[in-house]
């Protein structure tokens, strides 16, 4: 039987399926190239050889192909969500027969099962799953003062191009200013909802950062306030943090920003046992009051599996104690002192004043804020401020980029 001849019967046909990949799944899968040929392994008749127009060669395993076959029997073409019960086949299927038709489409007769598989060329071309963005990270220090990105409020509320813009610099610099947005409260949470969802925490859904007589928490006095990321006592810090200026009339105040991968990685240039020590030894920070009891132990650097800096957690305000033998207490406090006086560092320091109608906007695992102390009795200063979840950032990222790019 010549396969190509096999007309796709409707139960394999992911080209009937409304996704514009043809494999219910709503990224494109552009690809330039066509498939030559398609042949089962010699030796191992569970791999499949993918020949392309360009000369390039891709080999797919059965288990792989078999596993995402996008028929309506497979998967559901509302839900977009597997159907298929994945122990139905063996652990041994392979294909009888493979074909190609027009350069664009593979078909798969399998050995068992009475069932015939279709795959979109530009989706076997992306290995079956949409490229993951490279997080480039552009370490800042005070410079970035001549350089700090900035984006029109209205523009990015309007456009998906200026929010992509905008979305992709947070990823890159972890710290942006939106301009221009109206002085009314609750705009913060109108920006965020325009991503996403807001991340409500015991201080509310939008939060009020104004000099009170009785605070529950330093930011909401006149003091100066250290360097410091939000919530470190939350498992999951809020992704970004987002302070909305309406307005700022009173003298001093001004916003403090260090790029806290910058500041690690200078530490760690300069004195690699207090890195080491500061990315292995969990602190124990907390914040309580009435209502809530919240702590968590981890270290102040988060390294990722291949040593790089995936988070700062570093807050003096509600760090209790180090989690550590009484005989490493010394060397733990040495080098958290040096971690403070690099955030003191003016080479790493960027100082902002904010102005009425600016949103700050910065990556609360990474970048570092904090403020200058202000007259408490002179004109009115007032934040509101909101978080926001990089889940969320990253899903409307994709979700743009299948319309925009
Ligand atoms: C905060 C904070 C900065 C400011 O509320 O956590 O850092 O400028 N505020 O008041
Ligand atoms: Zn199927
Ligand atoms: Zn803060």
């Amino acid at each position: 039987m010549a396969l190509t001849d096999a007309s796709p019967t409707e139960q394999a046909d992911p080209a009937a399926s409304s996704s514009p990949s043809g494999m219910g799944d709503l990224y494109p899968y552009a690809t330039d190239h066509r498939l030559v040929v398609a042949t089962i392994d010699g030796g191992d008749r569970q791999l499949v050889h993918l020949d392309w127009s360009n000369g390039r060669r891709q080999t797919v395993h059965a288990l792989w192909l078999r596993d995402q076959c996008a028929c309506n029997r497979c998967r559901h073409p509302a839900s977009l969500e597997r159907i298929l019960d994945q122990k139905s086949y063996g652990l041994d299927i392979f294909p009888a027969l493979v074909s190609i038709d027009g350069g664009q489409r593979l078909f798969v007769a399998w050995a068992e099962g009475d069932h015939i598989s279709v795959y979109a060329a530009g989706w076997l071309r992306h290995g079956g799953r949409p490229p993951i963005p490279p997080a480039r990270r552009r370490p800042w220090g005070a410079e970035l003062a001549d350089g700090l990105p900035r984006f029109d409020f209205r523009a990015v509320m309007s456009r998906d191009d200026a929010l992509l813009g905008w979305l992709e610099v947070m990823r890159e610099t972890g710290l942006a200013y939106v301009e221009d947005a109206p002085t009314v409260e609750g705009t913060v949470g109108d920006l965020v909802r325009r991503v996403a969802y807001v991340r409500e925490t015991n201080f509310g859904t939008v939060f009020d950062v104004v000099a009170l007589a009785e605070s529950i928490s330093n930011a909401y006095t006149s003091v100066d306030l250290p360097l410091h990321v939000d919530l470190p006592a939350r498992e999951y810090q809020p992704g970004l943090q987002l302070l909305h200026c309406l307005s700022n009339q009173t003298g001093g105040g001004a916003s403090l920003y260090c790029d806290g991968l910058r500041l690690a990685e200078k530490l760690r240039a300069d004195d690699p046992a207090a890195f080491d020590l500061l990315a292995r030894t969990p602190v124990v920070f907390r914040y309580h009051d009435e209502n809530c009891d919240y702590q968590m132990a981890a270290p102040l650097i988060g390294l990722s599996e291949n040593g790089e800096v995936r988070e700062i957690r570093f807050n003096p305000s509600v760090m209790t104690t180090a989690d550590c033998p009484p005989t490493e207490i010394r060397e733990f406090h040495r080098a958290y002192r040096h971690f403070m006086r690099l955030t003191r560092d003016p080479e790493l320091l960027l100082e902002w004043r904010m102005q009425a109608g600016d949103i700050a906007v910065f990556d609360n695992r990474r970048v570092l804020h904090g403020r200058r102390a202000f007259e408490a009795g002179g004109g009115r200063r007032h934040l509101q401020g909101a978080y926001l979840e990089w889940e969320d950032v990253e899903s409307k990222i994709r979700v743009l980029r299948r319309k925009i790019r």
